[in-house]
């Protein structure tokens, strides 16, 4: 058994007030909306209705928390980069999102997840210069639209070009999911300690 099979939803925090003390050691899921981070977390746990995901770009607007028992918490943030939303809401995200990522001793890796299509968008090169000092895993997400050799390409390229670790993942053909768990699972424990 791995440690995502256990994961339960603990809470949904909008606002930064309202975030759970820091715990055991955190992995926080970001990217640009609609790329798949709530998929990846489901993917990852094995159970495809425990993160709430859609068609529609911008469906996660709180930070949902999940516990891995009392070992673990991963964090779903909110998506980045999605066009049609207000000032108001963009501005609201970016100081939930910004205050968790930049205040948060529990914090032990963030997942970057990138549409394999379209990887290395300006606002992905600003939250990865902004995290350098995180473990960082990059998610190449959504692989199965890509051939192999697109794939084997896309890594390449965005292999050379971030100082992370980089996987090819689908939440639909489950490629790289046992890889990331226990990547995941090896960072958490070295966090533990
Ligand atoms: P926000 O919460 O809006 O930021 O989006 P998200 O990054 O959490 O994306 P979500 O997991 O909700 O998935 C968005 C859409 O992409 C859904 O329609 C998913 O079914 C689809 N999707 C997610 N992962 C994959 C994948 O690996 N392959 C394919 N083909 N589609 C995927
Ligand atoms: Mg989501």
């Amino acid at each position: 058994m791995h440690a995502f099979s256990q994961a339960q939803f603990l809470r949904a925090v909008g606002r930064p007030a309202d975030l759970p003390p820091p715990g055991p050691p955190e992995i926080a899921f970001a990217g640009r909306s609609n790329v798949g981070k709530s998929s990846a977390i489901n993917a990852l746990a094995g159970r495809r209705g425990l993160a709430r995901t859609s068609k529609t770009p911008g469906r996660t607007q709180t930070i949902n928390f999940y516990e891995l028992g009392d070992k673990a918490r991963l964090a779903d943030l909110p998506g980045y980069g999605y066009a049609r939303v207000s000032q108001a809401l963009r501005a609201h995200w970016a100081q939930l999102v910004g205050v968790y990522l930049k205040d948060r001793p529990s914090l032990a890796a963030v997942v970057v997840v990138m549409d394999a299509r379209h990887p290395l968008t300006p606002l992905d090169r600003q939250l990865l210069a902004w995290l350098e000092n995180f473990r960082i895993l990059v998610l190449l997400s959504k692989a199965d639209k890509l051939t192999r050799a697109e794939q084997a390409a896309t890594a390449r390229k965005v292999g050379s070009a971030v100082k992370a670790e980089v996987r090819l993942f689908s939440s639909i053909t489950r490629q790289g999911v046992d890889e990331c768990r226990e990547l995941l699972g090896q960072w958490l424990t070295a966090a533990e300690t």
